[in-house]
């Protein structure tokens, strides 16, 4: 099949459509007590709207892109060089399943692992945010750029805790970074979706965001919308960030070295997207 010619202002439109569509099944669902499932381990939880979302969304992205593949946390899909959506039916489904309101539907567009563009739906937030490479970041449909403090003792800073990693006390937990970051920021925030840790960098609440063992689902729509909005994204020890092996850095740029230089301290494998140097 031919390449298709890449219009990233209409795909990111089209992504922010179907996002927002799909948040509104999810909303159905949301302070209902729904059933869940586990999957990897006792925190990893779906939903029947976890499902149900990504229906629709598979359905409504092969009706308006059908020329682009897609991949989806429940169905699965493959990852390759051409242009694929990556999509998240829930990110923040632990957050979901117990009426919490921190949950999103998260849609990128990723291409041979390069993040391009994406749309994040929060809609217990009332809150959206689009973007893509080159075109800028939105919130709410306004502008938004990462911050532009650089100090990290005044910086808020996010991270997450992988639910499969914590069970076992397992060595990737994030749990030392976790103790030896904190007293050296201004606060910390574990949300409890990484999609919306990373829209929060782009539109410059959270001066910088890292976490480990992520699924390329978590973040692709929120690696964009970090570059999209100026800001850096590498591994935990500064090389190259790969958006299929799950180790991320996301900052404003400002603080980024400075919060690498704890987090390298556990070691990390390498490899980096930045607005600046790509
Ligand atoms: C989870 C969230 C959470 C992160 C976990 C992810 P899910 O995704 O993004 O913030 O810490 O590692 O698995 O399971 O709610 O889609
Ligand atoms: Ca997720
Ligand atoms: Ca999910």
């Amino acid at each position: 099949m031919p390449e298709p010619i890449l219009d990233l202002a209409s795909l990111t439109q089209a992504a922010l459509t179907v996002a927002r569509e799909a948040a509104q099944v999810v909303l159905t669902g949301y302070r209902s007590h729904p059933a869940v499932q586990r999957k990897a381990g006792y925190a990893d939880l779906v939903t029947q709207y976890d499902f149900a979302s990504e229906k629709l969304i598979r359905r409504r992205l092969a009706e308006l892109t059908p020329e682009i593949a897609i991949v989806g946390e429940e169905e699965g899909g493959e990852f390759g060089e051409r242009l694929t959506w990556v999509c998240d039916p829930i990110d923040g489904t632990v957050n979901f399943a117990h009426g919490h309101p921190f949950f999103a539907v998260s849609i990128g567009l990723m291409k041979a692992g390069f993040p391009l563009a994406g749309a994040v739906v929060a809609p217990a937030l009332q809150s959206e945010w689009h973007g893509y490479f080159g075109g800028g970041a939105f919130r709410n449909g306004s502008p938004c750029r990462v911050s532009t403090n650089d100090s990290l003792p005044d910086a808020l800073v996010a991270t997450g805790i992988s639910p499969v990693m914590r069970e076992h006390g397992h060595p990737e937990d994030n749990l030392t970074a976790f103790a030896r970051v904190t007293p050296k920021v201004r606060d910390i925030r574990r949300g409890g979706s990484a999609a919306l840790d990373m829209c929060l960098v782009a539109d410059g609440t959270f001066d910088a965001y890292w976490e480990r063992r992520l699924a390329a689902w978590d973040i692709a729509a929120g690696a964009a919308l970090v570059l999209a909005a100026g800001g850096k994204l590498t591994n935990l020890v500064g090389a190259a960030y790969d958006l299929t092996r799950g180790y991320v850095v996301a900052s404003n740029g400002h603080v980024h070295e400075a919060l690498v230089r704890l987090l390298e301290q556990d070691g990390a494998p390498s490899t980096a997207v930045s607005a600046h140097s790509a």
